[in-house]
């Protein structure tokens, strides 16, 4: 059952230090094939290193983390994966359209492709009529909405989405969340980082990370039953308590 062919990600041992400090420590994560996994934690617990250890962005200092079997960071993932970054990488000085059209291009896709997705795209984050303004002059939360689309734009196998509804309206929250739950449906792995709870609640499963390494993971509901709590907020809180006691 647990072969290594069902995972989308693995890791064993994944460190990274920066001086003396710890950033992630010895993380073993399994994220499988079509799942979307939520990693929660407070600011600093070490989830935006691991995705970008994830996303070949930065080495880890130690331990090992495949991506569909290829070993990071030697293996070339760039074409399977999306990575959204937590602080918008979107070019201020570019329009809407051409943001999309630059990535496209990154990824090496043909123009009529890059004009249907980012006309497809452009209306799924409800930007279309956004479409020719220069990006710097739209909301936080516009931007991440582009930022969101530029990530989606190559169709990658597997997402990592690092607080990708900050300052998104709910409607729209939701909304992406049901585009998520879309892309699951068609084998699309999601790695994703969230503070909303409701969102969480919608993971196939979470892993709560604190001081770079998980302290529990499972379904939603598997975690609230286990930790006697109501929330997943203050199941978090009891499995601080708890320290060190995986549960899966
Ligand atoms: N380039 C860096 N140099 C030094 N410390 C860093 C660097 N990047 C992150 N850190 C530290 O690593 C810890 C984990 O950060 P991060 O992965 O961003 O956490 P999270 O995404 O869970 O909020 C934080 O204490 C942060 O200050
Ligand atoms: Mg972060």
């Amino acid at each position: 059952m647990d072969s290594k062919n069902e995972y989308a990600i693995l890791t064993s041992h994944l460190t990274k230090k920066y001086g003396n400090f710890t950033a992630v420590d010895d993380l073993d994560l399994k994220v499988k094939k079509g799942e979307i996994y939520g990693l929660l934690g407070p600011n600093g617990a070490g989830k935006t290193t691991t995705i970008k250890m994830l996303s070949n962005i930065i080495k880890p200092s130690s331990g090992d983390a495949t991506v569909f079997g290829g070993k990071i960071p030697e293996a070339d993932i760039a074409a399977k994966i999306g990575y959204m970054p937590q602080e918008t990488g979107v070019y201020l000085g570019l329009t809407v359209e051409q943001n999309l059209k630059f990535y496209g291009r990154i990824f090496g896709l043909a123009s009529k492709d890059i004009e249907r997705r980012t006309d497809e795209l452009l209306k799924f984050v409800d930007l279309t009529d956004w479409k020719y303004e220069m990006a710097e002059n739209l909301s936080g939360g516009m931007k991440h909405r582009i930022s969101l689309a530029c990530t989606l734009l190559h169709q990658p196998q597997l997402l990592f989405l690092d607080e990708p509804t900050v300052g998104v309206d709910p409607e729209l929250r939701v909304s992406f969340w049901d585009y998520f739950e879309n892309l699951r449906e068609k084998g699309v792995t999601i790695l994703i980082t969230t503070h909303y709870m409701d969102e969480a609640r919608r993971c196939d499963r979470i892993g709560f990370m604190k001081h770079g390494h998980l302290i529990a993971e499972g379904e939603p509901l598997e975690l609230l039953k286990n930790s006697g709590m109501d929330s997943l907020e203050d199941a978090f809180l009891e499995y601080s308590k708890r320290e060190g006691k995986v549960v899966t």
